[in-house]
């Protein structure tokens, strides 16, 4: 794409609103992200149905689909395909078998973008192709707020392990008001935020005392997970 500008591509910023659209998907059509308020959203674009790498995509995200929405979590899909040619993806999708997984059924919304109206809302058009969107993942919070953007290439299948800990990381920090450590992964010690007064220390240190948690120093303070 020469001028993503000129193309009117816009790219959603972590902790805006995210972009609301009314879009036809392979469920009817959906008012975004309205009708998934009071829940969090992983809105995904894959480059095309009938594709190899998005097939093992969606045989994932099928496969998981249930696992996320015991998170409070519904899935979104779109490419810039039209809604006949998702339909015929989808069912050639559960006949297929792969890494485990047999016959998955793709029960959540798949937009068909065909005028690429969604994908320039969500920065899913980028360098690579004029028609195809990227791997792009955004993950809204019951609010209706962007908490984290990935855009992975065509050519890379997403990691479906960090796109669970993305999930859960971000429900514990909302949830505990915590950060996450490097590599953080469900169970091990969080982070208290820095404090950002002199009084804010003082208090830290006495908390710390209290609690037994571990202090590196004033700034880094870890708390064993609940
Ligand atoms: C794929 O899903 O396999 C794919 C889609 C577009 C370009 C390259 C690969």
């Amino acid at each position: 794409m020469e001028n993503l500008q000129e193309q009117n591509v816009q790219f959603p910023l972590i902790g805006t609103k995210a972009p609301e659209f009314i879009a036809q998907t392979t469920q009817g059509n959906i008012h975004f992200p309205n009708d998934f308020s009071g829940k969090w959203i992983i809105l995904f674009s894959h480059p095309a149905d009938f594709t190899p790498v998005c097939t093992t995509e969606f045989m994932t995200f099928a496969s998981m689909h249930e696992e996320f929405k015991s998170y409070n979590c519904e899935l979104v899909g779109l490419s810039i395909d039209s809604i006949h040619s998702h339909l015929g993806w989808l069912r050639a999708i559960e006949t297929y078998s792969w890494n485990g997984i047999e016959n998955p059924k793709v029960e959540f919304p798949l937009i068909a973008d065909i005028k690429m109206e969604v994908a320039k809302k969500y920065g899913m058009l980028q360098g690579e192709s004029d028609t195809n969107a990227v791997r792009a993942v955004f993950f809204i919070d019951p609010e209706g707020i962007i908490k984290t953007t990935l855009y992975y290439p065509a050519s890379l299948g997403r990691n479906f392990a960090e796109i669970k800990r993305i999930l859960i990381g971000l429900q514990k920090s909302a949830a505990e008001g915590v950060a996450l450590p490097a590599n953080w992964e469900p169970g091990k010690d969080v982070i208290l935020p820095p404090p950002g007064t002199k009084k804010d220390i003082a208090d830290r240190m006495a908390l710390v005392k209290e609690k037994g948690y571990e202090m590196k120093d004033w700034f880094l303070t870890f708390k064993k997970d609940q």
